[in-house]
């Protein structure tokens, strides 16, 4: 070290001395005479600065499992392998925090969640297999083959990068491909510091992305008697419980977590949220899933917690016929736009034309809504939003190809 850098740093030390010796005499002697156990707790260092400096992180953190498993702010913030990261106050930060932070400590969550289509399929349903590595999208590949290696959307190319960034990624991004090789964002569901299954089991939680005329899962179960009788008793339930030792007793009413993640009464937990799914039913005409029979045994037994058999196979012969019916009207809906298309009257650009906006709304607000209110007990939601709307559109679609057939004749 130069004498210049010696004393450079002795002046900046001394400064930072002075500026410390400054800011705890405006502390209560409480908080600097001695460390406090939460300080402890929140791991010294960061948490003395950032205790002024983003009071309502560390907050978080003291109240999370983690800061009672004596986790600390650098075992997430401190850089794993292939991480960029850069200097702050004599720490090495990883430059962005990601699920390769978590992955360390929760190897089988990780692994659930990566092979989900909550991970890359999500990412790649809006922007293709761009940003992805190729060991990305062979891994995605293997999982999900056809669902990784697509080329990006092409509403998302028509609306532009403004719109696609905070809009479609700010839900979509759940399985961003990461800079480090890891995927997706375990925060969606957890948030960063209070890191918190209460926080992930709660409707609301899964309801900021699915929502909408698109998927209006969280309005269909807000509809729903599970809906109901959770804001009902909902004060009386322990959100809290263990996943490992969760029981119908801690929650007798299902939340989304319950039917798609949670082991109810010794059941598996998972994290792939694909796993107890036998349809497609976000696909215009729904097909079974190459796992059927397995993933609708796996669902059923979570509702045999709660409900005698003879009911839950009542349940899904009537939502089967309400899956059929519809993909009846998709395919005569479908049909009538490939024939408009061979016969010249419609350009290959899928969101060019008014007709083919009102071909999108038809199956994918109207059909996909109906099948979605079928299968998770809302009534509404298969009649006044899916059906009545099917039909109406269905007719509509019927008017506007009779006139771009006219127009044609009468030129
Ligand atoms: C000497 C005080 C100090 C210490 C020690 C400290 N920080 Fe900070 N940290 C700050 C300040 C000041 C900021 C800037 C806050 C702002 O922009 O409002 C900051 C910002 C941050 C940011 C946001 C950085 C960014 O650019 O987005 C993170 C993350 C962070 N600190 C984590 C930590 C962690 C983890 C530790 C402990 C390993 C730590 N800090 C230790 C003072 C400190
Ligand atoms: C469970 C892992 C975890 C722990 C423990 C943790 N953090 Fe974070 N922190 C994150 C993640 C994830 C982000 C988001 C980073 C990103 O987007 O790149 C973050 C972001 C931050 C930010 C930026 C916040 C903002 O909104 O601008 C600060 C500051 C920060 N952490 C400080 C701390 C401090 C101080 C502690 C300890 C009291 C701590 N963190 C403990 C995971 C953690
Ligand atoms: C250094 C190891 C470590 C890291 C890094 C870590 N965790 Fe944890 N995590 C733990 C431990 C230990 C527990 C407590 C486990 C227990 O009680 O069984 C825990 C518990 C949890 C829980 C359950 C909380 C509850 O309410 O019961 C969640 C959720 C969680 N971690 C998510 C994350 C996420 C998300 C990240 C990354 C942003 C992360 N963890 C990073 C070690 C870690
Ligand atoms: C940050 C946004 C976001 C949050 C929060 C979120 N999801 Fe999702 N979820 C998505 C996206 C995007 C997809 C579509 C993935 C794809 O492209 O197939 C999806 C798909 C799903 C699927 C269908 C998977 C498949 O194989 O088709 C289920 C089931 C699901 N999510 C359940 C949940 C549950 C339960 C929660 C809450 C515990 C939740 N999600 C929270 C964004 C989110
Ligand atoms: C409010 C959150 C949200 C926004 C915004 C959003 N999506 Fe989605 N998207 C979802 C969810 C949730 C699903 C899963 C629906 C299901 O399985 O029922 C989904 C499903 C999809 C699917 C079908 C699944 C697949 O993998 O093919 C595509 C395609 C898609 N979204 C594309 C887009 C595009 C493109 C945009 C923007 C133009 C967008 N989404 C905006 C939440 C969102
Ligand atoms: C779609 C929302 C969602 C995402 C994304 C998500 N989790 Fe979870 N996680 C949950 C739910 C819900 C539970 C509680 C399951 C239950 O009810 O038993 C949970 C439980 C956990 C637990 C406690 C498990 C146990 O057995 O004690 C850990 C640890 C955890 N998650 C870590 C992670 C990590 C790491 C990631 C990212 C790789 C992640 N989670 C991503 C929703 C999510
Ligand atoms: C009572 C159990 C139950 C509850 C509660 C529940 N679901 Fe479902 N969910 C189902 C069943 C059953 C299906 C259809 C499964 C199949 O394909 O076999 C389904 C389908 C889905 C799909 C469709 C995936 C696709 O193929 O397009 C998504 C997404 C989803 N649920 C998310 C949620 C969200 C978010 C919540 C909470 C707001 C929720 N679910 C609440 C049982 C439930
Ligand atoms: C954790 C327990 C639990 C789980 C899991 C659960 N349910 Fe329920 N369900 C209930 C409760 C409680 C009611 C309200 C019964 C009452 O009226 O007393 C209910 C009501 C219903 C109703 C309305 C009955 C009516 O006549 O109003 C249907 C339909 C239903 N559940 C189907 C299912 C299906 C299908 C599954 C699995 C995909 C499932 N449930 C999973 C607890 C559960």
């Amino acid at each position: 070290m130069s004498f210049r850098s010696v004393f450079v740093a002795i002046t900046i030390s001394g400064g930072l001395l002075l500026a410390a010796l400054l800011i705890n005499h405006a502390r209560p002697p409480s908080d600097t005479s001695q460390p406090l156990p939460e300080l402890v707790r929140a791991t010294g260092r960061c948490a003395q600065c950032h205790r002024e400096e983003t009071p309502a992180v560390v907050h978080q953190f003291e109240r999370s499992e983690h800061s009672r498993a004596n986790i600390t702010c650098y075992d997430c913030h401190q850089p794993g392998d292939g991480q960029e990261s850069y200097d702050h106050f004599n720490f090495r930060l990883a430059r962005e925090v990601t699920s390769l932070n978590c992955r360390g400590c929760h190897r089988t969550e990780y692994e659930q969640f990566a092979r989900s289509r909550h991970a890359l399929p999500a990412w790649a349903a809006v922007s293709g297999s761009s940003g992805m590595s190729p060991e990305h999208v062979a891994f995605g590949e293997r999982h999900h083959p056809g669902a990784v290696d697509r080329p990006p959307n092409p509403l998302a190319r028509r609306e532009g990068a403004a719109a696609t960034e905070t809009g479609c990624l700010g839900c979509h991004a759940i399985g961003r491909p990461n800079r480090d090789g890891s995927i997706g964002s375990c925060t969606e569901c957890h948030s960063r510091h209070s890191t918190s299954i209460a926080l992930a089991r709660e409707p609301r939680t899964c309801g900021q992305c699915h929502m909408g005329p698109d998927h209006a899962q969280v309005e269909i179960y807000t509809e729903s008697k599970h809906g109901a009788l959770y804001e009902a008793q909902r004060s009386s339930l322990n959100m809290s419980a263990e996943p490992k030792r969760l029981t119908t007793a801690d929650m007798p009413i299902p939340t989304c977590a319950t039917c798609h993640l949670s082991g109810l009464d010794g059941l598996r937990v998972t994290h792939d949220t694909t796993e107890r799914l036998s349809y497609w039913l976000f696909a215009p005409v729904s097909e079974r899933r190459p796992g059927y029979s397995r993933a609708q045994a796996e669902m059923q037994d979570t509702c045999l917690r709660c409900h005698a058999s003879s009911n839950v196979e009542h349940f899904y012969q009537e939502a089967e016929a309400v899956l059929a019916a519809t993909n009846e009207y998709v395919r005569e809906g479908r049909a009538l736009i490939a024939d408009l298309r061979n016969e010249g009257l419609l350009t290959p650009d899928p969101f060019d034309e008014p007709i083919e906006f009102l071909y999108f709304d038809f199956w994918h607000y109207f059909g996909r809504t109906a099948k979605h209110g079928a299968f998770m007990g809302g009534a509404d939601f298969v009649q006044w939003h899916g059906n009545y709307e099917l039909l109406l559109s269905l007719t509509e679609l019927k008017g506007m190809a009779a006139e771009l057939r006219d127009s044609r004749a009468d030129h």
